[in-house]
């Protein structure tokens, strides 16, 4: 159990899909994966160390696969804050045992962070938001990527068995969701994405479940972080060996649940006072960059043209 700022308390539920009519209660899907999987993986033959055999059991792993951090091009220090060790500090606090920082257009996949995560006890998965014709979508351990990479063709072609692509909220009210876009590129997808950002009354997940439903894709929870904060509001449990070939393998085959509730009145406020003051921002650095020596030329940041969720 987790809980979200101000927001309900989580739930993890091991059904499909169903509704409560609790308040506190959520909307909750999973992978279609229902049986129960064996404890050990048949092909797993080393477990003579404490550590190899931790590894190669399989069990249920918090995952959190959309976050960013400063380093971002888009929304680095102008609306996300944190260092890729401040976000693994607060996501081992709450336990998670996988992570990726999926930063726009970007890999952030260095060996010192990712020895930092492993020391923390989290498995980090190379991830990227990358931008495809205008739209965002999440690509997990495409290890050569290149921002150049902008049709969903150049991704297919990279594309194989241990790489992985979600539809980042692909029906959100958003200039970079992937809307009519999702539905053609059906192929290049394996999961979709149920993203943190709703309320009780408002949820933009619902059209993403139901086509998930019908093609069969897993969902996957998450909380795009840009702030710390978003942590833990929607997050997935994946059966897996915690490797990244597994994790992989273990989201492909549906074997996730999701772990999440719908944001409070006053935590959404929060966020999209913190979105707005990012552009606020962004507008004041660029007007500093027309006047330098006016008093809005302050620091150096990166600047986009979009707000990335
Ligand atoms: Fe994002």
């Amino acid at each position: 159990m987790v809980e979200c700022p101000l927001g309900g308390t989580s739930r993890l539920v091991t059904g499909l899909v169903f509704k409560t009519s609790r308040a506190a209660a959520r909307v909750v899907a999973g992978g279609f994966d229902s049986h129960v999987p064996p404890l050990f993986d048949a092909d797993c033959k080393d477990l003579r160390t404490a550590e190899s055999w931790w590894q190669c059991m399989k069990r249920w792993l918090k995952a959190e696969l959309h976050t960013h951090t400063r380093e971002d091009p888009i929304d680095g220090r102008r609306i996300v804050l944190h260092s890729p060790k401040e976000l693994i500090d607060a996501a081992a606090a709450q336990g998670f045992e996988v992570l990726s920082i999926t930063n726009h257009n970007q890999l952030l996949f260095e060996e010192g962070i990712s020895k930092y995560a492993h020391e923390k006890g989290i498995l980090l998965l190379p991830g990227v938001e990358a931008t495809l014709e205008g739209s965002h979508t999440l690509l997990y351990n495409f290890l050569d990527y290149d921002p150049s990479w902008i049709t969903p063709a150049q991704v297919m072609a990279k594309k194989g068995p241990d790489q992985m692509v979600i539809a980042a909220h692909p029906f959100f009210p958003i200039r970079s969701a992937l809307g009519r876009r999702f539905l053609a590129w059906r192929e290049l997808f394996d999961a979709v994405e149920y993203n943190h950002f709703y309320t009780k009354r408002i949820n933009f997940n619902l059209r993403a479940q139901n086509v998930a439903r019908q093609w069969r894709l897993p969902l996957i929870g998450n909380s795009d972080v840009h702030f710390l904060e978003q942590l833990g509001c929607t997050d997935s449990l994946v059966y897996a060996e915690k490797e990244t070939a597994s994790v992989v393998d273990g989201i492909k085959r549906g074997s996730t649940r999701i772990v999440t509730s719908p944001l409070g009145a006053s935590f959404t406020a929060r966020v999209l006072f913190a979105v707005l003051r990012g552009n606020l921002r962004s507008s004041l650095r660029k007007f500093g960059a027309l006047f330098p020596d006016s008093t809005w030329s302050g620091g150096r940041g990166a600047t986009g043209p979009e707000t990335g969720r």
